[in-house]
Formats: structure tokens, C-alpha cells, sequence
């Protein structure tokens, strides 16, 4: 198969930088500039045509511009004659609006995978979408992904001792339990009310953590009222250490006010959104690199 081709959108450089070195090449020439008027343009300065190519984007805050700009290069790429072309999105903005819960709402995060398909892209390479209904609701072939590997291999390096692995709330039981065989950890879970869209209430736990080492694992912290609400419900039961652990690092708002006022011992999320900036705001933020997972998907890759 002809070897692939990566470019970049201005999202998470870093993170295109670090998948490219995993696969032994650079990301390709690709210039993306504003107009005056702020508009996006984008120009491929290397001939695609006929070639297998993938566009690393994530559609993170500021979400429009970035999908904005994930649609412009792949509609630049269809017009260049690229073979293939395969949207690398590891942080899938609007994803969280996958149903409509009251009459009038839209489904944004179909809206987003029909934008992406209409504008030319033929797969799509993620990574945690948030539910089910947001999986089915993108009809392009598409490879999920899940950093939970990376996540449960950085605890296991830890070798923490009584550890016990905490549900966010009772929906999150199955996973929760299957990350504590991993771990060979005890399970327990937080039974927990969302008042508002911004506003949680945690309530019991259900479940031993005292002087327990404890885990929760989500699969995004955006305004962090669900972890910074479950930890203290966990440091009043007693327990030791918390640690908490999400795929997406979204950090809305107050977040990291939040969070470096919980009783949290590390926040550790993956740079499928960039970090940088976050980690000189908040001193308990790890961040582990997801890179491999997504360069072996590209490598994979039939698109
Ligand atoms: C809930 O279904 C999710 O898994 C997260 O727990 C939630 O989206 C986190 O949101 P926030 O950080 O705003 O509480």
C-alpha cells in the first residue's frame, strides 16, 4: 500500500509532531493562514495528488475555528486529488451533544460527522468518544481508539498498594470494574445526582476506600465538578490518596481552580488536547502521550 501522508492542522501540533516521529517521517508542507478578516485559508505546498493522506486535527477549544479548519484542509486535500483522505481527530469536539434530550435540540456531534464526510473525508481515526450514541451517530468508517492503556500501564508503574478503583457514578461500574482487574484493585462507586448541565451533586459511596490509594478514571474532565464533588465525598470516607484520570483534558471554566483546591493527589489526562499551558497552572497535572496508539492506527490504516 502507498505509504502514507501526514499533515498538520494548528490544534495539536505537538502531538501531529510526536505521531509523525513514531512513524519515522515529518508532517507534510501545509500552510494555514488567516485573511484579513480573520477567515481560515490553507494551502497544500506538496503534490498529494493520487496519495493516501491523514490530517491531524483535534477539535478542541476553540472548537468552531478548529473544525472550521479540519473541514477548509480537507476539502483542500479533495480538491488536490488526494486518494484517501482520513480526519485524525483525537479530541472530538461537540461530542458530548450526541442526543437530543429535550424537543428543538440539535445533534451536534452527527452535525460534526456529516460536516466531515461532506467536505470530503472518507474515515476518521478517534479516540474516547463519549457514549454510544455519539459512535453510531458518526456514519464514516471510523477507528475508535481508547487511551486506557496508557493510563492503567502509568498506574501500574506506580505499584501503589491498596488501591481501589472509584466509579464516578453507577453507570460507570462496568468500566470501573474492569480497570480494577487490571489493576488488581478493589472496585467501589460514587452515587452521584447532576442537578444542572454544570452542577453535580455527589452523594454516597457505595463500596470501602478507607485508607485506601483510589482511582477514578474518566473519559474527559471538562468543568471538573464531577471529580473535584467525588473527591471530597472520597476524603471524607477516608481515603488515603486520590488520583484521578481522564482521556480528554478539557478544563472549562474554573477547572484547574478547581482541581488544585480538591483533595486530589494527581490530575492525569493524555495530550489528546494540549497541555502546555495547563501544566504550568496546575502543578498536579501528568500528562501521558497517546502518540503510539494513534501512529499505530495510522499505520494500520486500510483508508
Ligand atoms: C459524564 O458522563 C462524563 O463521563 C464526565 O464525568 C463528565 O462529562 C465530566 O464533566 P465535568 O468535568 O464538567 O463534571
Amino acid at each position: 500500500m502507498a505509504k502514507a501522508l501526514l499533515f498538520s492542522g494548528t490544534s495539536n501540533l505537538k502531538l501531529a509532531k510526536q505521531i509523525a516521529r513514531k512513524l519515522n517521517t515529518k508532517l507534510g508542507k501545509l500552510a494555514i493562514e488567516r485573511f484579513p478578516d480573520n477567515e481560515t485559508y490553507c494551502r497544500f505546498d506538496e503534490n498529494i495528488k493520487g496519495k493516501r493522506i491523514f490530517i491531524i486535527q483535534s477539535t478542541c477549544n476553540p472548537a468552531n475555528e478548529n473544525l472550521m479548519e479540519l473541514l477548509i484542509i480537507i476539502d483542500a486535500a479533495r480538491r488536490s486529488g488526494a486518494k484517501s483522505i482520513t480526519a485524525v481527530i483525537p479530541y472530538y469536539g461537540y461530542a458530548r451533544q450526541d442526543r437530543q434530550t429535550k424537543p428543538g435540540e440539535p445533534i451536534s456531534a452527527a452535525l460534526v460527522a456529516n460536516l466531515i464526510k461532506c467536505a470530503g473525508a472518507n474515515a476518521i481515526i478517534t479516540m474516547d468518544l463519549h457514549s454510544k450514541a455519539v459512535e453510531k451517530a458518526i456514519r464514516l468508517r471510523k477507528k475508535h481508539l481508547h487511551a486506557l492503556p496508557v493510563i492503567i500501564e502509568y498506574f501500574r508503574k506506580k505499584r501503589l498498594k491498596d488501591v481501589c478503583v472509584v466509579a464516578p457514578d453507577k453507570g460507570a461500574l462496568l468500566s470501573a470494574k474492569k480497570q480494577a482487574k487490571m489493576l488488581n484493585a478493589s472496585v467501589a462507586y460514587i452515587e452521584k445526582e447532576r442537578i444542572t448541565a454544570n452542577k453535580v451533586v455527589a452523594h454516597r459511596i457505595v463500596g470501602s476506600v478507607e485508607g485506601k490509594n483510589c482511582i477514578i478514571i474518566d473519559d474527559i474532565i471538562s468543568t471538573a465538578g464531577t471529580i473535584c464533588e467525588a473527591s471530597r465525598v472520597l476524603k471524607n470516607a477516608g481515603a488515603k490518596n486520590i488520583y484521578v484520570a481522564a482521556t480528554h483534558g478539557v478544563f472549562a471554566g474554573k477547572a484547574l481552580q478547581r482541581l488544585a483546591k480538591a483533595p486530589i493527589k494527581e490530575v492525569i489526562v493524555t495530550d489528546t488536547i494540549p497541555q502546555e499551558a495547563n501544566k504550568k497552572r496546575l502543578k498536579k497535572l501528568k500528562v501521558l502521550s497517546v502518540a503510539e496508539l494513534f501512529a499505530k492506527a495510522i499505520k494500520e490504516s486500510k483508508n
